[in-house]
């Protein structure tokens, strides 16, 4: 299905205008913020040899419409003093005589635009795994739409040529095309039962249910410094110690690599014992996972329904589906630790009857008691 629409969107541009003709000028894109943020990327790019002058090449390939006719890609990861983000730079070539050779012979010769994504702090953008987007002119200026518009930020969700319009396409639901790294695990979104094996859950809805005056957005949490191997660990330090209470965590889409932890402000040797309600917009069946550096172990309505409580790399837990009987809130307990360098805490799900890869589970599901 998603195959299917990808050449769909792709043969809309073949031989059409350019990326970005034709998009709303939504909020979304093209603001002042989103602006300042693009020409700050830029600039780190250059520092870091990914564009402009003394660029480090790499492999030229033919690419794919609405790209270019001959591409390059380049990833890596830019570091800021709060984390680390991945970036994907794809330099997009055009012209009479361009082809593989003669981009290999000159890379800055018929270099059209150089079209970025870099993954942005948790909350950016948790709808579209928190990319940001942009399109430079050869010369690193910001390419604009037709109503001037400049193609830097969350570009742009309507279907004649958004850059996630398109990008949503992509395998494994990263909204990358070129690799999988990012990707959610494959399942079962189009089985009519999920396959023996995986684990139903069925937890006990709060009752009575939060009145909505009495609820705040985010999720309680609270921080327990030292250097943690276990869940367990830190739900011992937790019976035992105060701890220090964080600001609340309005979503958990955390990726920082070696950045900050949460909202701890420490990089290393952090516990968290997070806290408060979920909220299931419908009754049906959710499919849910985790992606966790290091150890996790997530608690919905009594019910532990994610648990990879070691020390590890990023890595998802088991995809598990949670049965709801009746929509509304339900409690929220979830234990995570970091011992050393990156760290990362996000949560996925699959609403009933939602077609695709998982997504982020949004900001407004997550809410915690006032006072
Ligand atoms: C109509 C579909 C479409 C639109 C619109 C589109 N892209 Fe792409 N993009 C692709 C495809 C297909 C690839 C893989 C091409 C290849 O490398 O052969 C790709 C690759 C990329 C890559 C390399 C990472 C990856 O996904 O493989 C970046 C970065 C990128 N696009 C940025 C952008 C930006 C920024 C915009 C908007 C200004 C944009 N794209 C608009 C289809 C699209």
């Amino acid at each position: 299905m998603r195959r299917v629409f990808t050449l769909l969107a792709t043969a809309l541009f073949v031989g059409g205008p350019q990326i970005g003709l034709a998009q709303e000028n939504s909020p979304g894109f093209g603001g002042a913020e989103d602006v300042a943020f693009a020409q700050r990327l830029w600039d780190q790019l250059v520092e870091a040899r990914l564009v402009g002058a003394n660029a480090i090449g790499s492999q030229p390939y033919e690419g794919v419409e609405p790209h270019g006719v001959i591409l390059t890609t380049l990833q890596s990861t830019l570091t800021t003093a709060d984390r680390e983000g991945v970036v994907i730079v794809k330099n997009n070539y055009i012209g009479e005589n361009v082809s593989v050779q003669s981009v290999a012979d000159n890379p800055r010769l018929n270099l059209d635009a150089i079209t970025v994504m870099f993954r942005r702090e948790a909350g950016y953008d948790p709808e579209n795994r928190n990319w940001f987007w942009a399109k430079f002119n050869n010369d690193g200026t910001l390419s604009a739409n037709p109503r001037g518009v400049a193609l830097a930020g969350r570009v742009a969700k309507n279907p004649e040529g958004g850059c996630i319009a398109c990008h949503v396409f992509a395998p494994g639901n990263d909204y990358v095309f070129l690799n999988d790294q990012f990707a959610v695990p494959e399942f079962f979104a189009d089985a009519a039962e999920p396959p023996a094996g995986i684990k139903n859950f069925n937890p006990a809805r709060l009752d009575p249910q939060p009145a909505e005056g009495a609820l705040s957005p985010g999720l309680k949490v609270t921080y327990y410094s030292n250097i943690f191997n276990l869940v367990e660990e830190v739900r011992e330090w937790a019976q035992a110690e105060p701890g220090t209470a964080g600001t609340p965590l309005l979503s958990l889409d955390y990726n920082v690599g070696s950045g900050l932890v949460l909202s701890s402000g420490r990089k290393d040797g952090v516990g968290a014992v997070i806290e408060g309600l979920i909220n299931f917009p419908e009754a049906g069946v959710y499919t849910m996972a985790m992606q966790a550096n290091d150890g996790v172990e997530l608690t919905i309505g009594g019910v532990t329904i994610l648990s990879d409580p070691t020390v590890h790399a990023d890595r998802f837990t088991d995809l598990v589906t949670v049965q709801i009987d009746d929509a509304g809130w339900y409690a929220l307990d979830l234990l995570y630790f970091e011992k050393r360098n990156t760290s990362t805490l996000e949560l996925y799900w699959l609403t009933p009857g939602e077609e695709g890869g998982l997504n982020f589970v949004p900001p407004s599901a997550f809410a915690r008691r006032s006072g």
